[in-house]
């Protein structure tokens, strides 16, 4: 009877795990599943010797081990050669394609935690052992055991390896160091080092309160199930009941793999764990066969390492620049090194405070980050490679520029001069940026060789640089196609929509979001200087704050004679609706575009989707809306018949639209 209840127990909570992990599809409430896991606790304190091997109980941890038992991997554990830019991806395809005719590959994250291995024996996970040296690894079957994402029991009786990672997320490292800070224990480095660190503990009940996540990604017997591409075998071992990536994707060629590979570049921040890299792999597994192996790596697969983000150098000099708004940063000066594709001599500090919390030194060792494409920052100071010479910050009480004293307000130093040379080049170059006018060919070296030369002293002077065509043509470095295309840049700024303008203008605390909602609001600029105070804090999202310094704006005569002086050019002071259109097919839907289309381009599709209030992505998951398809269409086709995601071609796409 007892037994007959743990028994209907441990299925209820296999088959929860199955539908939570595998499935991603829960089926039973957190209290639900704490309720029927405490009353197997129970039973099984109570009647010890009821207890079943692989009780999902396991998961609690409490095994503690002498020693690591060495395990011998049948087939070794390989690792993967690296590829590091575009070009040696091709280099890659070509080898490939001298042996495999149109090969498919199947993209995957490369997930930065520990490889291992799982054995399971007819349907039941019998050993977890890590990577070591590829042939001997180490057993950790009982802290594999703890990991909520790797089943205990799989779908069917098999006997069968699979290889995978074993990670730890973002936010469970989050939540692991600040329990540490508390305590006052060392930080775990990086979700690498956490996760290994976790699995090589003699006592379960590290690696079981630790949090750790899995995913599969490597069947090494698929011929032995009749499996003939590595897709099947990622799709079979989900239907067994393991985690694989959702982000998995087959591809077409090397214009879908270089896609995949810049989306996720630029998309990787956004996922709960790191990834240090894509992996690409040979889909055909006759054909990885033909291929085979050097001594290291499998020839049929690659990793492309994503690159780094953050480097060491040295801290030579500190020193100081003055913002737009007069705000003084200082900034650290170089040895230079190469960080994510350039070289980087100089990266920001923020303000004084910074340095001092972070104890920055000039002479330094420092780690110097960049995210995205963020200015490059010194993230903290190695204090270990300190020799003694290394020499205080002391902040500045003057402007570099104009030597004028600064004044201090919240954490940042200001110079508050407004006749401050370095003031009006930073406006200047703030007018022309991207999401103000938007001017092309005037880089910010050229503004202040400008601004120095008498070329351009207002914003206005941009307007003006027609009539002196002759002279800039004149400059070193300076042709005549490189002065049209500017002139013709700064004209067609002069239709830009007001918002533009209002933040091109450089008022304080109007960033583009302001501006654009001042813009959606007074329609064009005679509205908004005619405007009050209290009208403005009305206005949703428009505090007191900006209010103020809007209203302080226009009551300064040298602005009003500045819009004045625009208005004459004939740039654009209304605002132009290019709105989006309230379309309830696309509304906050996520759409997947593949194959190629006939009418339009895909990224005329992406924009027409955006505009109408949807978004795209670029792969399929069961949050797909629709997939639009063209001709041609790749794996993403496939994927959305298989999860029942709505096919639309161009053709009903454009209907939609219309
Ligand atoms: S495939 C023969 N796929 O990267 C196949 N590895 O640098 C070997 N890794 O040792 C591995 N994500 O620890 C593969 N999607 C993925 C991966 C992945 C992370 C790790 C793995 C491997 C290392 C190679």
């Amino acid at each position: 009877m007892i037994e007959k209840r743990m028994q209907e127990i441990i299925e209820i909570i296999n088959k929860a795990n199955y539908d939570y992990y595998a499935k991603d599809n829960p089926t039973l409430t957190d209290q639900e599943y704490d309720r029927y896991m405490q009353e197997l606790l129970k039973l099984e304190s109570k009647y010890p010797e009821l207890k079943q091997k692989n009780s999902p109980t396991v998961r609690v941890g409490g095994v503690v081990i002498d020693e690591f038992v060495k395990v011998k991997h049948e087939i070794p554990m390989l690792s993967l050669s690296n590829v590091f830019n575009e070009s040696d991806i091709i280099t890659f395809d070509e080898r490939i394609r001298k042996e495999v005719k149109n090969p498919i590959y199947v993209c995957e994250l490369k997930i930065d935690g520990l490889s291992v291995s799982l054995l399971y024996k007819n349907g039941k996970l019998v050993r977890g052992a890590t990577r070591g040296d590829g042939v001997t690894g180490e057993d950790i079957t009982h802290n594999v055991l703890t990991i909520k994402e790797i089943p205990l029991q799989l779908s069917e009786q098999v006997d069968i390896e699979v290889r995978g990672e074993i990670y730890m997320s973002k936010i469970a490292l989050e939540n692991i160091n600040d329990l540490r800070k508390e305590k006052g224990e060392t930080l775990l480095a990086n979700p690498r080092n956490a996760a290994a660190g976790s699995v090589r503990q003699l006592d379960s009940k590290v690696a079981a309160s630790r949090n750790l996540s899995n995913f599969i990604y490597h069947l090494p017997n698929s011929l032995d199930y009749g499996i003939h591409t590595h897709y099947d075998a990622l799709e079979y071992m989900k239907k067994l009941g393991f985690k694989t990536n959702p982000n998995n994707q087959k591809v077409n060629g090397i214009n879908e793999l270089l896609e995949y590979i810049n989306y996720w570049t630029e998309n990787r921040n956004n996922l709960p764990y790191e990834i240090d890299g894509i992996v690409i792999k040979l889909d055909n597994i006759d054909n990885q066969q033909r291929l085979g192996f050097t001594a290291k790596y499998p020839k049929w697969a690659t990793a492309y390492k994503f690159p780094a983000t953050e480097v060491l150098t040295k801290l030579k000099e500190i020193k100081f620049t003055v913002g737009r708004t007069g705000q003084i940063t200082p900034n650290a000066i170089l040895e230079p090194v190469r960080l994510m594709g350039s070289i980087i001599s100089k990266a920001t500090l923020h303000n004084e405070e910074y340095i001092k919390m972070k104890d920055i030194r000039i002479g330094d060792i420092v780690s110097v980050i960049k995210s995205g494409d963020v200015i490059p920052r010194v993230e903290k100071t190695i204090i270990e490679r300190r020799n003694g010479d290394e020499i205080q910050f002391v902040m500045t009480k003057n402007c570099p520029i104009c030597n004028s004293d600064l004044v201090k307000k919240d954490s940042s130093y200001y110079c508050i001069n407004p006749l401050c040379d370095a003031r009006k080049i930073e406006g200047l170059i703030h007018f022309v940026s991207r999401d103000a006018m938007n001017i092309e060919g005037l880089g910010e070296n050229i503004i202040e060789d400008f601004y120095n030369m008498g070329y351009l002293r207002f914003i206005s002077d941009f307007y003006n640089l027609n009539d002196k065509k002759d002279e800039l043509m004149e400059l070193e470095g300076f042709g005549e196609k490189s002065i049209n295309n500017l002139i013709d840049s700064i004209e067609n700024s002069k239709n830009n929509s007001l918002e533009r303008l209002l933040f091109g203008l450089g008022i304080r605390y109007v960033g583009n979001k302001t501006a654009k909602i001042l813009s959606v609001y007074y329609k064009n600029i005679d509205n908004l200087i005619n405007t009050t105070y209290e009208q403005l804090i009305t206005i949703k999202d428009i505090g007191e704050r900006i209010a103020k310094s809007i209203i302080n704006y226009f009551n300064n005569e040298e602005n009003i004679q500045l819009i004045n002086k625009l208005k004459q050019y004939k740039v654009n002071m209304e605002y132009i609706d290019e709105g989006i259109i309230d379309n309830i097919e696309f509304e906050n839907k996520t759409f997947v575009l593949t194959g190629s289309l006939k009418d339009i381009t895909r990224e005329e599709a992406s924009n027409i989707i955006e505009k109408n209030g949807g978004k795209t992505s670029n792969s399929v998951s069961k949050n797909t809306f629709a997939v639009i398809v063209g001709e041609n269409p790749g794996s993403k086709y496939d994927k959305a018949i298989n999860l029942n995601i709505p096919i639309w071609t161009e053709q009903e796409f454009l209907e939609k639209i219309k």
